[in-house]
């Protein structure tokens, strides 16, 4: 089945897909092995790979994703029947700028993969829904490199926004925090209180 994820989202990759760079995806994949989470949620669902691969990790969990395109939200169902995990697997179509304020029930691992410049405004409705000793796996935090250097004006929103969510996330008393520097950046944080 791995093997096949592997085929599925080198195939993603190629065609231009925003698909979870290698080593990020093996230490996805570790921290959900090793939480054994019960729910899931995906911010930023696309095809739906990372989340088939997060469900055969753990056999009990389910899957709440939230996808705007409707095209990737299809593909994502399919694959989702395709690996037989469909009766796991929802998706929330929508922005999740209005789809996370509303969002009910306890999560206790959220993998945050949307767009990169609403990081730190959709904390504030992730943190709510979190359940303590719960886990943010947040990718692309360093995005490009331009979080820790400099960025172009055109990119200064999703540098700001990512700066604001490491500061936060860094420095609560509830949460705690690490980030590594490989890949596009991936911060894990674990509420703790
Ligand atoms: C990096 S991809 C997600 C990859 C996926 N998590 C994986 O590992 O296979 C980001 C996804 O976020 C979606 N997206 C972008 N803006 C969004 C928004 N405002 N609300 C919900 N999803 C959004 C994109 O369509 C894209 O499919």
């Amino acid at each position: 089945m791995f093997r096949e994820i592997d085929r599925l989202r080198k195939a993603a990759r190629k065609s231009g897909e925003p698909i979870l760079r290698d080593k990020s995806f093996k230490l996805l994949l570790s921290v959900v092995e090793e939480k054994k989470p019960k729910h899931i949620l995906e911010i930023g669902t696309n095809v739906g790979l990372s989340g088939i691969a997060m469900l055969y990790k753990c056999e009990e969990a389910t899957l709440t994703g939230i996808e705007i395109d409707e095209e990737k939200i299809n593909t994502a169902k399919e694959n989702y029947k395709k690996f037989g995990v469909e009766k796991r697997a929802k998706i929330f179509s929508g922005d999740a700028s209005e789809i996370l304020p509303v969002l009910t029930g306890e999560y206790d691992f959220v993998f945050l993969d949307g767009p990169k410049g609403h990081y730190f405004e959709y904390l504030s409705s992730i943190l709510p829904v979190l359940k303590v000793g719960g886990v943010i796996f947040a990718d692309n935090v360093l995005y490009r490199g331009m979080v820790l250097g400099k960025a172009p004006h055109k990119h200064a929103t999703i540098k700001h926004s990512m700066e604001n969510y490491l500061e936060k996330v860094m420095n609560s008393e509830n949460l705690k925090s690490t980030l590594y520097e490989f890949d596009d950046g991936v911060c894990i944080t674990e509420r703790i209180k």
